[in-house]
Protein backbone atom coordinates (compact mmCIF):
# COMPACT_ATOMS: atom_id res chain seq x y z
CA UNK A 1 0.00 0.00 0.00
CA UNK A 2 1.16 3.52 -0.36
CA UNK A 3 -0.16 7.22 0.54
CA UNK A 4 -2.06 9.45 -1.65
CA UNK A 5 -4.32 12.48 -2.00
CA UNK A 6 -8.03 11.36 -3.48
CA UNK A 7 -11.09 13.37 -4.23
CA UNK A 8 -14.32 11.49 -3.42
CA UNK A 9 -16.19 14.38 -5.12
CA UNK A 10 -15.63 17.54 -6.68
CA UNK A 11 -15.66 21.06 -4.41
CA UNK A 12 -13.01 23.42 -2.16
CA UNK A 13 -9.65 22.08 -0.96
CA UNK A 14 -11.42 20.39 1.54
CA UNK A 15 -11.90 17.56 -0.52
CA UNK A 16 -8.44 16.47 -0.79
CA UNK A 17 -8.00 13.52 1.41
CA UNK A 18 -4.92 11.86 2.41
CA UNK A 19 -5.40 8.27 2.41
CA UNK A 20 -4.16 4.49 1.72
CA UNK A 21 -4.03 3.24 -2.00
CA UNK A 22 -2.83 0.56 -3.55
CA UNK A 23 -0.18 0.88 -6.26
CA UNK A 24 -0.81 -1.61 -8.39
CA UNK A 25 1.73 -3.72 -10.10
CA UNK A 26 3.12 -2.52 -13.61
CA UNK A 27 1.65 -4.80 -16.38
CA UNK A 28 3.24 -4.34 -19.99
CA UNK A 29 4.73 -1.52 -20.88
CA UNK A 30 4.09 -0.22 -17.66
CA UNK A 31 6.41 0.97 -15.08
CA UNK A 32 5.99 1.09 -11.31
CA UNK A 33 7.60 4.59 -9.69
CA UNK A 34 8.16 5.51 -6.67
CA UNK A 35 7.87 9.35 -6.77
CA UNK A 36 9.99 11.90 -4.88
CA UNK A 37 7.74 15.24 -5.82
CA UNK A 38 4.61 16.05 -7.90
CA UNK A 39 4.26 19.57 -9.79
CA UNK A 40 1.43 21.60 -8.31
CA UNK A 41 -0.87 23.16 -11.13
CA UNK A 42 -3.79 24.73 -12.01
CA UNK A 43 -5.31 21.73 -13.86
CA UNK A 44 -5.32 19.93 -10.03
CA UNK A 45 -7.54 22.78 -9.43
CA UNK A 46 -9.75 22.41 -12.58
CA UNK A 47 -9.63 18.67 -11.87
CA UNK A 48 -10.66 18.94 -7.95
CA UNK A 49 -13.31 21.52 -8.80
CA UNK A 50 -14.75 19.45 -12.15
CA UNK A 51 -14.41 22.32 -14.49
CA UNK A 52 -12.40 19.45 -16.34
CA UNK A 53 -13.44 15.67 -16.17
CA UNK A 54 -11.83 12.93 -13.97
CA UNK A 55 -12.14 9.48 -15.48
CA UNK A 56 -13.93 7.80 -11.97
CA UNK A 57 -14.32 8.75 -8.30
CA UNK A 58 -12.68 8.17 -6.01
CA UNK A 59 -9.07 9.98 -7.64
CA UNK A 60 -6.12 10.92 -7.43
CA UNK A 61 -5.42 14.31 -8.98
CA UNK A 62 -2.12 16.14 -10.37
CA UNK A 63 -0.35 15.92 -13.57
CA UNK A 64 3.21 16.12 -12.96
CA UNK A 65 5.72 14.28 -11.18
CA UNK A 66 9.41 12.74 -10.82
CA UNK A 67 10.85 9.58 -8.64
CA UNK A 68 12.37 6.67 -9.31
CA UNK A 69 11.58 3.81 -11.44
CA UNK A 70 11.40 0.60 -9.03
CA UNK A 71 9.78 -1.85 -11.29
CA UNK A 72 8.75 -2.47 -15.01
CA UNK A 73 6.44 -5.15 -16.84
CA UNK A 74 6.99 -6.88 -19.90
CA UNK A 75 8.02 -5.04 -23.34
CA UNK A 76 9.20 -1.78 -21.39
CA UNK A 77 12.36 -0.25 -23.46
CA UNK A 78 12.37 3.38 -22.01
CA UNK A 79 13.30 3.18 -18.69
CA UNK A 80 14.65 1.04 -16.56
CA UNK A 81 14.98 -0.27 -12.74
CA UNK A 82 16.56 2.78 -11.25
CA UNK A 83 16.12 5.31 -13.94
CA UNK A 84 15.24 8.76 -12.17
CA UNK A 85 11.94 9.88 -14.21
CA UNK A 86 9.53 12.48 -15.16
CA UNK A 87 6.64 13.05 -16.85
CA UNK A 88 3.29 14.89 -16.93
CA UNK A 89 -0.24 14.96 -18.03
CA UNK A 90 -0.51 12.08 -16.93
CA UNK A 91 -3.73 12.01 -14.13
CA UNK A 92 -2.41 10.43 -10.75
CA UNK A 93 0.90 12.12 -9.77
CA UNK A 94 -0.51 13.53 -5.90
CA UNK A 95 0.88 9.77 -4.51
CA UNK A 96 3.86 8.19 -3.05
CA UNK A 97 4.23 5.07 -5.99
CA UNK A 98 1.80 4.74 -8.62
CA UNK A 99 1.80 2.41 -12.03
CA UNK A 100 1.86 4.51 -15.69
CA UNK A 101 3.00 3.62 -19.14
CA UNK A 102 6.45 4.00 -19.59
CA UNK A 103 5.92 5.72 -22.78
CA UNK A 104 4.67 8.57 -20.61
CA UNK A 105 8.39 8.96 -18.53
CA UNK A 106 11.31 10.66 -19.99
CA UNK A 107 14.48 10.15 -18.28
CA UNK A 108 15.67 13.02 -15.99
CA UNK A 109 19.12 14.47 -17.15
CA UNK A 110 22.31 15.18 -14.24
CA UNK A 111 21.84 18.13 -14.32
CA UNK A 112 18.23 18.48 -13.17
CA UNK A 113 17.02 17.51 -9.65
CA UNK A 114 13.85 15.02 -9.05
CA UNK A 115 12.21 18.49 -7.69
CA UNK A 116 13.47 20.41 -10.56
CA UNK A 117 11.90 18.26 -12.97
CA UNK A 118 8.84 17.89 -10.79
CA UNK A 119 8.29 21.71 -10.78
CA UNK A 120 9.03 22.07 -14.51
CA UNK A 121 7.74 19.13 -16.74
CA UNK A 122 4.29 20.43 -17.01
CA UNK A 123 4.89 24.17 -16.82
CA UNK A 124 8.18 24.08 -19.05
CA UNK A 125 6.68 21.70 -21.71
CA UNK A 126 3.88 24.30 -22.19
CA UNK A 127 6.32 27.12 -22.61
CA UNK A 128 7.87 25.08 -25.16
CA UNK A 129 5.11 24.11 -27.00
CA UNK A 130 3.49 27.96 -26.64
CA UNK A 131 6.79 29.79 -27.84
CA UNK A 132 8.54 27.17 -30.37
CA UNK A 133 5.80 25.91 -31.68
CA UNK A 134 1.86 27.74 -31.96
CA UNK A 135 4.12 30.92 -32.06
CA UNK A 136 7.63 30.45 -32.91
CA UNK A 137 8.84 33.65 -30.81
CA UNK A 138 11.79 35.19 -33.41
CA UNK A 139 14.15 38.15 -32.49
CA UNK A 140 11.95 41.24 -32.92
CA UNK A 141 8.53 39.99 -32.02
CA UNK A 142 6.95 41.53 -28.89
CA UNK A 143 4.79 39.20 -27.19
CA UNK A 144 2.07 39.35 -24.19
CA UNK A 145 2.38 37.33 -21.56
CA UNK A 146 -0.61 36.88 -18.55
CA UNK A 147 0.26 35.91 -15.20
CA UNK A 148 4.12 36.42 -15.81
CA UNK A 149 5.25 35.43 -12.21
CA UNK A 150 3.27 32.14 -11.64
CA UNK A 151 4.26 28.83 -12.99
CA UNK A 152 4.05 28.76 -16.59
CA UNK A 153 4.41 32.58 -16.23
CA UNK A 154 8.64 32.24 -14.66
CA UNK A 155 9.68 29.85 -17.49
CA UNK A 156 7.90 31.47 -20.42
CA UNK A 157 8.89 35.02 -19.74
CA UNK A 158 12.44 33.69 -19.58
CA UNK A 159 12.04 31.45 -22.52
CA UNK A 160 10.81 34.15 -24.41
CA UNK A 161 13.25 37.24 -23.53
CA UNK A 162 15.75 33.80 -24.55
CA UNK A 163 14.80 33.74 -28.15
CA UNK A 164 15.05 37.08 -28.33
CA UNK A 165 11.62 38.80 -27.88
CA UNK A 166 10.68 41.95 -26.14
CA UNK A 167 8.14 40.34 -23.21
CA UNK A 168 5.38 42.57 -21.66
CA UNK A 169 3.96 40.37 -19.25
CA UNK A 170 0.93 41.38 -16.13
CA UNK A 171 1.09 40.35 -12.90
CA UNK A 172 -1.36 41.05 -10.12
CA UNK A 173 0.87 43.08 -7.33
CA UNK A 174 3.82 45.40 -7.81
CA UNK A 175 6.18 42.45 -5.90
CA UNK A 176 5.07 39.74 -8.78
CA UNK A 177 5.99 42.59 -11.22
CA UNK A 178 9.56 42.92 -9.69
CA UNK A 179 9.48 39.40 -10.02
CA UNK A 180 8.80 39.43 -13.87
CA UNK A 181 11.32 41.28 -14.51
CA UNK A 182 13.83 39.99 -12.91
CA UNK A 183 12.97 36.77 -15.38
CA UNK A 184 13.17 38.56 -18.64
CA UNK A 185 9.79 40.80 -18.67
CA UNK A 186 10.76 44.13 -20.16
CA UNK A 187 7.31 45.49 -19.14
CA UNK A 188 5.12 44.45 -16.57
CA UNK A 189 1.59 45.70 -16.37
CA UNK A 190 -0.37 45.06 -13.12
CA UNK A 191 -3.92 44.34 -14.59
CA UNK A 192 -5.76 44.61 -11.41
CA UNK A 193 -5.51 48.57 -11.70
CA UNK A 194 -4.28 49.22 -14.99
CA UNK A 195 -5.94 49.14 -18.48
CA UNK A 196 -4.23 46.53 -20.16
CA UNK A 197 -4.79 46.99 -23.73
CA UNK A 198 -4.32 50.90 -23.55
CA UNK A 199 -1.25 49.95 -21.82
CA UNK A 200 0.06 47.35 -24.73
CA UNK A 201 -0.92 49.91 -27.51
CA UNK A 202 1.68 52.83 -25.43
CA UNK A 203 4.08 50.33 -25.30
CA UNK A 204 3.72 49.68 -28.70
CA UNK A 205 3.37 52.92 -30.36
CA UNK A 206 -0.17 51.87 -31.28
CA UNK A 207 0.82 48.86 -32.87
CA UNK A 208 -0.37 45.69 -30.38
CA UNK A 209 1.60 42.93 -30.93
CA UNK A 210 1.36 39.84 -33.06
CA UNK A 211 0.74 37.34 -30.31
CA UNK A 212 -0.67 36.87 -26.78
CA UNK A 213 -0.56 34.15 -24.24
CA UNK A 214 -3.36 34.26 -22.43
CA UNK A 215 -3.80 31.75 -19.34
CA UNK A 216 -6.39 34.12 -17.22
CA UNK A 217 -9.34 32.86 -18.92
CA UNK A 218 -12.54 35.01 -18.43
CA UNK A 219 -11.22 38.58 -16.85
CA UNK A 220 -8.46 39.21 -19.53
CA UNK A 221 -9.90 37.72 -22.89
CA UNK A 222 -11.39 40.55 -24.22
CA UNK A 223 -8.60 42.61 -23.54
CA UNK A 224 -6.27 40.21 -25.26
CA UNK A 225 -8.04 40.67 -28.34
CA UNK A 226 -7.86 44.49 -27.89
CA UNK A 227 -4.00 43.97 -27.72
CA UNK A 228 -3.13 42.45 -30.97
CA UNK A 229 -2.03 43.75 -34.52
CA UNK A 230 -4.61 43.14 -37.29
CA UNK A 231 -4.18 38.90 -38.16
CA UNK A 232 -2.61 38.65 -34.83
CA UNK A 233 -3.05 35.48 -32.85
CA UNK A 234 -4.48 35.16 -29.33
CA UNK A 235 -3.96 31.57 -27.50
CA UNK A 236 -6.19 30.98 -25.23
CA UNK A 237 -4.63 28.28 -22.46
CA UNK A 238 -6.10 28.52 -19.42
CA UNK A 239 -8.85 29.64 -17.16
CA UNK A 240 -7.24 31.16 -13.72
CA UNK A 241 -10.06 32.97 -13.37
CA UNK A 242 -13.07 31.01 -14.66
CA UNK A 243 -13.66 30.00 -18.72
CA UNK A 244 -13.89 32.25 -21.21
CA UNK A 245 -17.98 33.16 -21.92
CA UNK A 246 -19.76 32.00 -25.48
CA UNK A 247 -19.17 34.84 -28.52
CA UNK A 248 -19.46 34.83 -31.97
CA UNK A 249 -16.29 34.99 -34.38
CA UNK A 250 -17.50 38.15 -35.70
CA UNK A 251 -15.76 39.69 -32.88
CA UNK A 252 -12.55 38.16 -34.50
CA UNK A 253 -13.41 40.01 -37.71
CA UNK A 254 -13.92 42.95 -35.89
CA UNK A 255 -10.81 43.61 -34.58
CA UNK A 256 -8.75 42.86 -37.88
CA UNK A 257 -9.09 39.10 -38.78
CA UNK A 258 -7.39 37.72 -35.98
CA UNK A 259 -6.77 34.15 -35.44
CA UNK A 260 -8.02 32.01 -31.87
CA UNK A 261 -6.00 28.82 -30.63
CA UNK A 262 -7.46 27.05 -27.61
CA UNK A 263 -4.61 24.28 -26.99
CA UNK A 264 -4.02 22.11 -24.50
CA UNK A 265 -0.04 20.52 -23.83
CA UNK A 266 -1.94 16.86 -23.69
CA UNK A 267 -2.27 17.42 -27.89
CA UNK A 268 1.59 18.84 -28.37
CA UNK A 269 3.06 15.69 -26.78
CA UNK A 270 0.49 13.27 -28.07
CA UNK A 271 3.50 10.92 -29.82
CA UNK A 272 7.21 9.60 -28.17
CA UNK A 273 8.51 11.53 -30.27
CA UNK A 274 6.79 14.72 -29.69
CA UNK A 275 7.36 14.51 -26.09
CA UNK A 276 10.94 13.48 -26.25
CA UNK A 277 11.62 16.72 -28.28
CA UNK A 278 9.77 18.74 -25.92
CA UNK A 279 11.48 17.33 -22.92
CA UNK A 280 14.85 17.76 -24.60
CA UNK A 281 14.10 21.06 -25.74
CA UNK A 282 13.53 22.53 -22.44
CA UNK A 283 16.11 20.18 -20.63
CA UNK A 284 18.44 22.19 -22.60
CA UNK A 285 16.96 25.47 -22.14
CA UNK A 286 17.52 24.73 -18.61
CA UNK A 287 20.71 23.10 -18.52
CA UNK A 288 22.33 26.41 -20.23
CA UNK A 289 20.58 28.38 -17.43
CA UNK A 290 18.61 30.31 -20.12
CA UNK A 291 16.14 29.05 -17.95
CA UNK A 292 15.81 28.75 -14.55
CA UNK A 293 13.01 26.94 -12.59
CA UNK A 294 12.18 28.81 -9.21
CA UNK A 295 10.42 26.47 -6.40
CA UNK A 296 9.38 29.15 -4.50
CA UNK A 297 6.90 26.96 -2.71
CA UNK A 298 7.43 23.22 -1.09
CA UNK A 299 4.33 21.68 0.84
CA UNK A 300 4.50 17.91 1.88
CA UNK A 301 2.20 15.98 -0.13
CA UNK A 302 -0.31 15.64 2.65
CA UNK A 303 -0.36 19.11 3.04
CA UNK A 304 -1.74 19.72 -1.08
CA UNK A 305 -4.81 21.43 0.25
CA UNK A 306 -2.87 24.25 1.76
CA UNK A 307 -1.32 24.41 -1.73
CA UNK A 308 -4.50 24.69 -3.24
CA UNK A 309 -5.84 27.57 -1.23
CA UNK A 310 -2.76 29.18 -1.48
CA UNK A 311 -2.48 28.42 -5.40
CA UNK A 312 -6.16 29.70 -5.86
CA UNK A 313 -5.48 32.71 -3.68
CA UNK A 314 -2.67 34.01 -5.84
CA UNK A 315 -0.27 33.97 -2.96
CA UNK A 316 2.11 31.41 -5.34
CA UNK A 317 5.21 32.68 -7.26
CA UNK A 318 7.20 30.87 -10.25
CA UNK A 319 6.31 26.69 -9.26
CA UNK A 320 5.36 24.69 -6.68
CA UNK A 321 6.48 20.82 -5.29
CA UNK A 322 4.49 18.69 -3.32
CA UNK A 323 6.86 16.31 -1.64
CA UNK A 324 7.13 12.97 -0.50
CA UNK A 325 7.68 11.43 2.94
CA UNK A 326 11.70 11.12 3.20
CA UNK A 327 12.32 13.85 0.66
CA UNK A 328 10.85 16.75 2.88
CA UNK A 329 13.62 18.79 4.04
N1 LIG B 1 -3.47 24.63 -22.03
C1 LIG B 1 -2.35 24.13 -21.54
O1 LIG B 1 -1.69 23.31 -22.19
C2 LIG B 1 -1.90 24.54 -20.17
C3 LIG B 1 -0.79 23.90 -19.59
C4 LIG B 1 -0.34 24.39 -18.37
C5 LIG B 1 -0.99 25.44 -17.72
N2 LIG B 1 -2.08 25.98 -18.33
C6 LIG B 1 -2.78 27.11 -17.70
O2 LIG B 1 -1.82 28.11 -17.43
C7 LIG B 1 -2.22 28.83 -16.28
C8 LIG B 1 -1.05 28.91 -15.34
O3 LIG B 1 -0.90 27.66 -14.70
P1 LIG B 1 0.06 27.54 -13.45
O4 LIG B 1 -0.16 26.18 -12.91
O5 LIG B 1 1.41 27.98 -13.84
O6 LIG B 1 -0.59 28.58 -12.43
P2 LIG B 1 0.00 30.00 -11.94
O7 LIG B 1 0.17 30.88 -13.13
O8 LIG B 1 1.15 29.76 -11.06
O9 LIG B 1 -1.18 30.52 -11.07
C9 LIG B 1 -2.26 31.15 -11.63
C10 LIG B 1 -2.06 32.68 -11.65
O10 LIG B 1 -3.10 33.24 -12.43
C11 LIG B 1 -3.33 34.56 -11.99
N3 LIG B 1 -4.76 34.80 -11.82
C12 LIG B 1 -5.45 35.76 -12.46
N4 LIG B 1 -6.73 35.75 -12.08
C13 LIG B 1 -6.85 34.77 -11.16
C14 LIG B 1 -7.95 34.29 -10.39
N5 LIG B 1 -9.17 34.82 -10.49
N6 LIG B 1 -7.74 33.26 -9.54
C15 LIG B 1 -6.52 32.71 -9.43
N7 LIG B 1 -5.44 33.12 -10.15
C16 LIG B 1 -5.61 34.15 -11.01
C17 LIG B 1 -2.59 34.73 -10.65
O11 LIG B 1 -1.44 35.55 -10.90
P3 LIG B 1 -1.56 37.15 -10.67
O12 LIG B 1 -1.81 37.35 -9.21
O13 LIG B 1 -0.28 37.67 -11.12
O14 LIG B 1 -2.73 37.59 -11.49
C18 LIG B 1 -2.16 33.33 -10.30
O15 LIG B 1 -0.96 33.31 -9.57
C19 LIG B 1 -3.48 28.17 -15.76
O16 LIG B 1 -4.59 28.84 -16.25
C20 LIG B 1 -3.40 26.79 -16.37
O17 LIG B 1 -4.63 26.20 -16.51
C21 LIG B 1 -2.54 25.56 -19.52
Amino acid sequence: MTKAIRIHEHGGAEVLRWEEVAPGTPGPGQALIRQTAAGLNFIDVYHRTGLYPVPAMPAIIGNEGAGVVEAVGDGVSEVAVGDRVAYCMSLGSYTERRVLDAARLVRVPENITDQQAAAMMLKGCTAQYLLRRIHPVKPGDTVLLHAAAGGVGLIACQWAKHLGATVIGTVGSDQKAELARAHGCDHTIVYTREDVAERVKALTDGAGVPVVFDSVGKDTFTASLDCLQPRGLMVSYGNASGAVEPFSPGVLAARGSLFLTRPTLATYIRTREELDATAADLFAVVGTGAVKVEISQVFPLQDAAQAHRDLEARKTTGSTVLLTEGEKS
